[in-house]
């Protein structure tokens, strides 16, 4: 078994400047210095993008990278980042303040890998017959309250009932997924300058900032059953821009080496936009025979500008693992995974097409069945006619599943969103049938949309894709089946 796939060469000066590192805290142990006998803060298996399958460990600053046995062998997991101290002076952002007091780490294998563990507990692997997919978005907890206005409304992250991410981790690893795909948005617990509005909360104990305890606060320790239950896919939401948890991203979470993002400043003229948000290209993740994913990053997309030349150049050649899929009659099924949905109810019915919009029409593959998004905190379905845009989309648009409300505050207590239930109730946005909206274009001709803390469980059998959509304590909202030749999921709808 090959310990580390074929790099490129800046990915072998990485390692290479990795391993002199894992060296030098060595040397720095010896000489007195603790540097093991912790166990991990965190750990998980991430799926990477060259066929790779990554063992993940957080550790204490003073700890070394954990060892792993891989199919009877030991390997050492490679320092990722080091700790970092906060910075000092600020940069005038917060984003580029946070200290990291720990050690992110990392190993790299090839995904036939079939067994590991560290510290002797076992590491989920990728298993060679995937079934149970778990599918989330938009798990963080919603606090931005700059000193000068009242800020967005505050999510009490005390509260198990105002921010269910941990009760939904919970259920979701009762599952006993195969596959977990987190559809972006980890980290929300931004800044809180008021001390009127946020001194209760912190009084609380509720932790807020772009830091380690934040990211530890946010996503790590609530999300620690899921992350053992099986491996995950990770996408990058816009609260993963370079402005905002950017660097908690990239030393934690990324499937690509560390880099460390260029200064920006969130709604400045220096905020994230995709040509500064170090965008990924889309890899491919292939599940056997039976299944593709794709994996896209728009995090730095603002979806609700019309098309820019620059954007579309951008997702043009970002999005080419899509774009030039094989076209084979027997390719397995594709799924599109990204953050911002192509189509969504928080953009203007009457825009022009954006630049993901636009990037795409005419070049997506005819195995494309069904796109997976987060962003919009509801469950929303959309399925197109097969024939309703033969212009753009001459093999028919994709279906689109919206799985964006695993936490983080609902669109229905936003006064922001076009789908806030305050002046109307309960419930009394959510639909059994479209509405008639356009979505670039073109009406949806069935789908759901629910305003309700969820996730999605998807489980193959011998007919096809069914899911079932879950509550924070795992009871059964929606049930759902997935028809792929027809490119439609149809989701019961639960009434009021
Ligand atoms: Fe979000």
């Amino acid at each position: 078994m090959p310990a580390l796939p074929q790099p490129s060469s800046g990915k072998s000066l990485l390692r290479a400047g990795l391993l002199l590192l894992t060296v030098v805290s060595l040397l720095a142990g010896c000489a007195g210095r603790p540097v093991s006998g912790g166990a991990p803060i965190s750990r998980w298996t991430q799926l990477g993008t060259q066929d790779t399958i990554s063992l993940r460990a957080i550790v204490a600053a003073t700890d070394a990278c954990p060892t792993a046995i891989v199919d009877g062998r030991t390997l050492p997991l490679l320092p990722r980042t080091r700790a970092t101290p906060p910075n000092t002076p600020a940069r005038n952002n917060p984003a580029f303040e946070p200290g990291f007091a720990v050690l992110s780490c990392e190993l790299d294998l090839p995904r036939s890998a079939r067994q590991a563990s560290i510290d002797g507990q076992a590491m989920p692997m990728l298993r060679t017959d995937t079934r149970r997919i778990v599918v989330i978005g938009d798990t963080g907890c919603r606090v931005k309250v700059p000193a000068d206005s009242p800020g967005d409304p505050i999510q009490d992250c005390s509260s198990s009932a105002d921010w269910p991410w941990r009760r939904i981790a919970v259920a979701a690893a009762r599952t006993q997924p195969d596959l977990v795909i987190h559809l972006g948005d980890y980290h929300y617990r931004e800044y809180c300058d008021q001390p009127a509005l946020c001194s209760p909360l912190r009084d609380n104990g509720v932790v807020v900032g772009y830091d380690w305890a934040g990211w530890h606060a946010d996503f790590f320790a609530p999300a620690t059953p899921l992350l053992a239950a099986a491996a995950w896919v990770t996408v990058r939401g816009n609260h993963e821009g370079c402005d905002r948890g950017g660097e908690g991203w990239m030393r934690f979470l990324s499937p690509l080496p560390y880099q460390a993002c260029p200064d920006q400043r969130f709604k400045t003229d220096s905020r994230s936009v995709l040509a500064n948000n170090l965008t990924a290209d889309a890899y491919r993740i292939d599940l056997g025979d039976k299944l593709t994913l794709v994996v896209a990053d728009n995090a730095g997309h603002e979806d609700y500008r019309p098309a820019t030349p620059q954007e579309v150049e951008i997702f043009t050649r970002t999005l080419r693992a899509l774009t030039t899929l094989p076209a084979l009659p027997q390719a397995p099924p594709v799924w599109l995974l990204l953050h911002r949905p192509i189509w969504y109810d928080g953009l203007d019915a009457g825009s022009p097409p954006n630049a993901l919009q636009t990037a795409l029409a005419g070049k997506l593959p005819a195995n494309l069945q069904f796109v997976f998004a987060g962003h919009q905190h509801a469950f929303q379905t959309i399925n197109f006619a097969p024939a309703a845009d033969l212009a753009h989309y001459p093999a028919g648009r994709p279906a689109q599943v919206v799985i964006g409300a695993s936490g983080t505050q609902l669109e229905a207590l936003d006064p922001q969103s076009p789908v806030y239930e305050g002046k109307v109730g309960s419930g009394g946005m959510e639909r059994a049938q479209p509405d008639g909206k356009l979505y670039d274009g073109v009406t949806a001709s069935s789908g759901i949309f629910l305003n309700r803390y969820s996730f999605l469980l998807l489980e193959l059998d011998d007919s096809g894709w069914g899911g079932t959509l879950l509550d924070a304590d795992g009871k059964t909202i929606s049930h759902c089946r997935l028809n792929g030749e027809r490119k439609e999921i149809a989701c019961s709808y639960p009434g009021p």
